[in-house]
């Protein structure tokens, strides 16, 4: 297993200037070396900047999302290959809100993956249910069938590097954090499903993230749960003191474990 990973998704938010701001502060929070891998995801636009800003430091860059074709006529997309070129080493997928408010299908985030992967970038792929989907106990399918679309067309060789957030819609920004019971199960249920499709030592080698409504104070429980191996943070990692005490916490759990 690779070391864990803590992401942190700055959405719509940030000027460049506000993104350097940012910076600063992970920076002066953060000056010890963590053994957990760090990586920011500011918008498009402040990419450069922040990635010159975080050279020789062990932040690395990622971006909220990519083109599936590396070049070409497709008016206000950003290719893989661009992201690679600017610096990044991830990309997040399939986040809800691009699911939801951009109607992005599987198929879709199933062709961005390859050109992520194609572009040697670690793709962070993101799945989870809504609450009417959760009320109706269809949790898991709708995991797996994000799961499976989303991943077809992938070999064992393109998961090496690669990783899974599991993050329940109903989380994402409303302050309400799923349970310790409801995180294990699900991503319980996503290792076993990944060993299904692929086989067990490529789904143990896959990290598995939890994101929604993460924060300092609920970090270090949800860290040092079994099959957690990271967060993908997106309000809280706007405050630089409270991304580096989640930082903190999942470096904690990793030493207990
Ligand atoms: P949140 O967002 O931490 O603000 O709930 C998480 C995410 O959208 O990845």
């Amino acid at each position: 297993m690779s070391k864990a990973l803590v992401v942190g998704n700055w959405k719509m938010n940030g000027t460049i200037t506000d993104a350097l701001k940012i910076v600063t502060g992970l920076e002066h929070h953060l000056k010890a070396p963590m053994d957990c891998a760090i990586a920011v995801a500011p918008p498009f636009t402040a990419l450069y900047s922040v990635g010159v800003a975080l050279a020789e430091t062990q932040f690395r860059l990622a971006a909220q999302d990519c083109h599936w074709e590396d070049k070409g006529a497709f008016t206000g997309e950003v290719s893989p290959n661009f992201l690679k070129d600017v610096g990044c080493d991830y990309v997040i997928l399939g986040h809800s809100e691009r699911r939801h408010l951009c109607g992005e299908t599987d198929e879709v985030i199933g062709r961005k993956l390859q050109g992520a992967l194609r572009n040697e970038l670690t793709p962070i792929l993101c799945v989870g249910e809504t609450a009417d989907e959760r009320e109706r106990g269809q949790t898991e399918a709708v995991v797996e069938g994000q799961l499976k679309r989303g991943l077809a067309g992938l070999h064992v060789k393109d998961l090496e590097h690669f990783a899974v957030a599991y993050e329940p819609v109903w989380a994402i920004g409303t302050g309400v954090t799923a349970g310790p019971q409801q995180i294990t199960d699900a991503h319980r249920f996503i290792r076993n499903l990944l060993a299904k499709l692929y086989d067990a030592p490529t789904a143990a080698q896959i990290r598995l993230l939890y994101g929604g409504s993460v924060k300092p104070q609920n970090a270090g429980t949800i860290a040092e749960l079994d099959g957690v191996h990271g967060f993908l943070v997106g309000g809280a990692s706007l405050t630089p003191a409270e991304f580096a005490d989640i930082v903190r916490a999942v470096e904690m759990a990793s030493r207990k474990r």
